[in-house]
């Protein structure tokens, strides 16, 4: 149940990213150097440090942050007088703090930068729970460190937090925080923050619709994440989506590498890892195959990883599984896994089979897969069939 709502505040609350924009470009021309939008991109949603070093450093300049910076805040003031926030900015804070939501804000600027902008939108310090601002943590957002910081502050742990974001630097903090998002594509496009793994994208907070209690806020942000929710395994268990499987291929196939060396397989030698991404939080579980003198009691590397999952998150929707052998062609899960599989993995599920010379990089084989073509006929139980 949530809880609470941490507003990120350049690009939810207000229009700022002009008014940044504005003020860093007039700070370069003011050396010389005409930068353009598109050079500021790649730092949007990073905090100002990023965003005016990064590009000074792209034309060679280099930047004392803790010397220019009051420069650059000057600018910022002188031209945050024209600031707009965003429609349904004011109304949907207004129904959370009436409703007995906490609020929080969480913004990787500056303290000085924020009150700025609080004041052009008419919000003050006091309408907040807590404020976090960017000189609190060490590791600026996409680390998790501000949201974990602000929810703790206000008392609530992340996954009774609700974060209202428009980067994907912000949508990343927040989900490795483990923080519901709601993503308003303001910065950034609709597809782009989907894949950055945000819960819900509205085109603004208009869309939320009006509530007045804790309940109706829950009921409403279950619907919108519903509509979301995609089914997976034979149980047509329904799971929210972190983001597209084939961004976490990497670090899967890694995960299986390293836990096929630890496989336990003195009688046939022949050692298996297995990795699978969860498609709810985007985390990555490994397996190996562990033998046993009894070798029926033989565990795969493949349902090793599906329990490893499910003993840390509870039951699982799987977007892609990784499994690595030194087999040629690399070997297919069995059909004793591949049934145990069927109750967690969607027919169109990613099954990357690959052979070590390709997972350490030098070469090798991998074959890609659709779940169903692996087992197109799962014995599903009869109540549980689809009518
Ligand atoms: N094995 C797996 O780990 N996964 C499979 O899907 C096929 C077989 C293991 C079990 C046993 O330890 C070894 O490979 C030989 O069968």
């Amino acid at each position: 149940m949530i809880e609470g709502i941490l507003f990120d505040m350049d690009g939810v609350l207000i229009d700022s990213e002009p008014i940044i924009l504005h003020a860093a470009q007039a700070f370069f021309a003011r050396r010389g150097i005409t930068a353009n939008e598109e050079d500021f991109k790649p730092f949007v949603g990073a905090g100002d440090r990023r965003y005016l070093v990064g590009v000074g450093e792209r034309y060679g300049l280099s930047i004392d942050f803790d010397i220019d910076r009051v420069e650059l805040y000057e600018l910022y003031a002188e031209a945050a007088r024209e600031a707009v926030s965003f429609a349904g900015v004011h109304q949907f804070f207004a129904d959370a703090k009436r409703a007995g939501l906490k609020v929080g804000l969480a913004t990787g600027s500056e303290r000085h930068k924020a009150l700025i902008n609080l004041a052009a939108i008419g919000l003050k310090e006091a309408d907040f729970d807590n404020i976090v601002t960017g000189e609190q943590v060490v590791r600026n957002k996409p680390y998790p460190d501000i949201y974990q910081l602000t929810a703790l502050s206000m008392g609530l742990s992340t996954d009774q937090c609700l974060v209202v974001e428009d980067s994907i630097h912000g949508v990343v903090s927040a989900k490795r925080a483990q923080c519901a998002v709601l993503a308003l594509p303001n910065s950034f496009g609709e597809s782009a923050l989907t894949e950055a793994g945000c819960d819900v994208v509205l085109d603004t907070l208009v869309d939320f619709g009006r509530f007045s209690s804790i309940g109706e806020f829950n009921e409403r942000l279950r619907v919108l994440r519903a509509k979301e929710g995609v089914i997976y395994g034979a149980n047509r268990i329904e799971v929210s989506q972190s983001g597209h499987p084939s961004q976490f291929f990497d670090e899967a196939i890694q995960a299986a590498l390293e836990s096929r060396r630890n496989a336990y397989a003195p009688y046939s030698k022949f050692k298996v890892g297995a990795a699978l991404v969860s498609a709810k939080s985007g985390k990555v579980y490994s397996g190996c195959n562990v033998e046993n003198s009894s070798y029926g009691a033989t565990i795969c590397a493949e349902r090793n990883a599906v329990l490893h999952s499910i003993a840390e998150e509870g039951t699982v929707g799987i977007d892609l599984l990784v499994v690595v052998t030194d087999d040629d062609p690399p070997a297919p899960p069995c059909a004793l896994c591949l049934q145990v599989l069927a109750e967690f993995c969607r027919p169109e599920t990613e099954v990357h089979l690959v052979d070590t010379a390709f997972a350490e990089g030098r070469g090798g084989a991998h074959e890609v897969h659709r779940f169903d073509e692996l087992l197109p006929y799962p014995f599903i139980f009869p109540t549980m069939r689809q009518p």
